[in-house]
């Protein structure tokens, strides 16, 4: 994801002249080994084809150190590498560090880091030069602790308007158009409370399986891997009050009141307002699919969970009593990510009589994250000739028909936003925590009840039937993405 996406800001000439990279790692290779590695990954993955001039142009800038990362000569070596590529490529002392680790490794790293003094103090003419940010990568601790412990060691070196936790959904073109959609907009706003909205339903279906990352999820589970970060993002920009401006301060400070006013998830809370599961085998898209069991990694009686279905409120005036159903699966019948705004039925049914014998379907507008990127309204119609008929048709607007233009991945959007300071679309610190708040009481609460009788769906299927039974019991449906 990195590399291709550097390689395609260096493309449209997007990074600054004076630039380089050094990767560091713990594999032996030479700077050679690690050009080559990068060009066939390049190759691989990225968006546009690569061409032989620019990639030539791109490798000299190239650089690779190997080492242990707990090491102090390890990063001594790393430092002296960082002042030799600095005044071959007369880059300013700006360094822009980027961590792609487990939880566990990123504390000695900044330890480290701020040791050997590659950290540069901040200086207050940045215009200057000599600016030290950094970009850390999910996961960003287990739980609750462990991110408290990893923000307290960023901050002995870093400032946080320096800190870049990145969260690759935020990058999403659709993600960013949810504040646009809300606030460049004058006609959504008014109905976007409790008096209009019957109830949102955030899905992140995927139909790719856990592969080879079974350790992984054994470990994570999807709360951990999706709901932390991803759905939790999703649901505080939906959810969130209009910002003063649109910069990281102002965008955040709301973005982290949805978290702060979730109903807390205790006692009952766990039991009837989630619900989990593990895919069997099964059929996803015509192929025959392992169970989550036999997939590389992961344990023959494993409790983890690949699937995760939430019933939470959002305690304030615009929310209040409006549910916010939010749930995330693997190896689901279809890749499909969405936010659902389901609006209250029409205070009254004057065409009852016309009217399919189901009743009015209630007005929903559906945000299309991935993929057939798109925005639908659906409303009630007539239907042409007579007796009167009442039927629901949807107004629909595909990305792809209004902009033939390539998106940039979201690795490229946020790099290139970290590269110039803007930290917007990156989660703070105190988001983080609040998020893993509501995550540890699910996880606290699911410990107090019985194992799970896992797995509990067929891979291909909408998920567990105990995520229907959630939210039938309040009367309503997931909708089908
Ligand atoms: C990652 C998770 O953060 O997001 C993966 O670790 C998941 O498990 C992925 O598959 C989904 O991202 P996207 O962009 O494909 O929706």
């Amino acid at each position: 994801m990195l590399l291709p996406a550097l390689y395609n800001l260096a493309l449209d000439g997007r990074v600054p002249e004076r630039f380089a990279i050094i990767g560091f790692a713990r594999t032996k290779w030479t700077e050679e080994q690690f050009r080559q590695q990068a060009y066939e990954s390049v190759k691989e993955f990225s968006r546009r084809p690569v061409e032989d001039g620019l990639w030539e142009k791109f490798a000299r800038r190239l650089y690779y150190v190997y080492g242990d990362y707990s090491k102090t000569d390890s990063h001594q070596k790393l430092a002296s590498v960082l002042e030799r590529v600095e005044h071959e490529h007369d880059t300013d002392g700006n360094h822009l560090y980027y961590l792609a680790l487990p939880p566990s490794a990123s504390e000695d790293i900044i330890n480290q880091m701020g040791r050997t003094g590659q950290v540069v103090p901040h200086s207050d003419h940045e215009e200057e030069g000599g600016w030290s940010r950094i970009i850390v990568e999910k996961p960003f601790g287990d739980d609750l602790e462990t991110a408290v412990q990893i923000n307290r060691t960023l901050h002995s070196a870093f400032r946080e308007e320096d800190v870049y936790r990145i969260d690759h959904y935020l990058g999403k073109e659709t993600v960013q158009n949810i504040l646009v959609f809300r606030f460049a907009n004058g006609i959504f706003e008014p109905v976007w409370n409790r008096r209009y909205v019957d109830h949102v339903q955030i899905s992140v279906a995927e139909s790719i399986g856990v592969g080879p990352r079974g350790g992984y999820y054994e470990q994570a589970g999807a709360l951990r891997d999706m709901v932390q970060n991803h759905l939790m993002q999703l649901l505080s920009l939906v959810a969130m009050e209009p910002p003063i401006a649109f910069n990281g301060a102002a965008v955040r400070d709301e973005k982290v009141k949805v978290l702060h006013a979730l109903r807390p998830l205790r006692g009952d809370a766990v039991r009837y307002h989630t619900a989990r599961g593990q895919y069997a085998t099964g059929f996803v898209n015509g192929k025959e699919a392992l169970g989550y069991r036999q997939e590389k990694g992961s344990a023959d009686d494993s409790q983890a969970e690949t699937f995760v279905a939430v019933k939470l409120y959002v305690d304030n005036w615009r929310w209040a009593d409006v549910p916010f159903y939010i749930r995330t699966g693997k190896r689901l019948a279809r890749r499909s990510s969405e936010i659902a705004i389901q609006f209250k039925q029409a205070p009254l049914l004057l065409f009852r009589d016309a009217l399919d014998p189901a009743g009015l379907e209630p007005n929903v507008l559906t945000l299309r994250i991935q993929p057939d990127e798109g925005i639908a309204l659906k409303f009630q119609t007539k239907v042409p000739g007579s007796p009167l008929r009442v039927q629901p048709v949807n107004m629909d607007f595909p990305y792809s028909d209004s902009f033939r233009l390539q998106t940039p991945s979201a690795y490229e959007t946020l790099i290139l936003d970290a590269i110039r300071g803007d930290t917007t679309l990156f989660a703070r610190a105190d988001e983080i925590e609040a998020a893993w708040s509501i995550v540890d009481e699910i996880i606290a609460g699911w410990r107090e009840m019985p194992p799970p009788r896992f797995p509990n769906y067929e891979a291909g299927s909408w998920g567990p039937p105990e995520a229907d039974a959630m939210i039938e019991a309040d009367g309503r449906k997931w909708r089908e993405p």
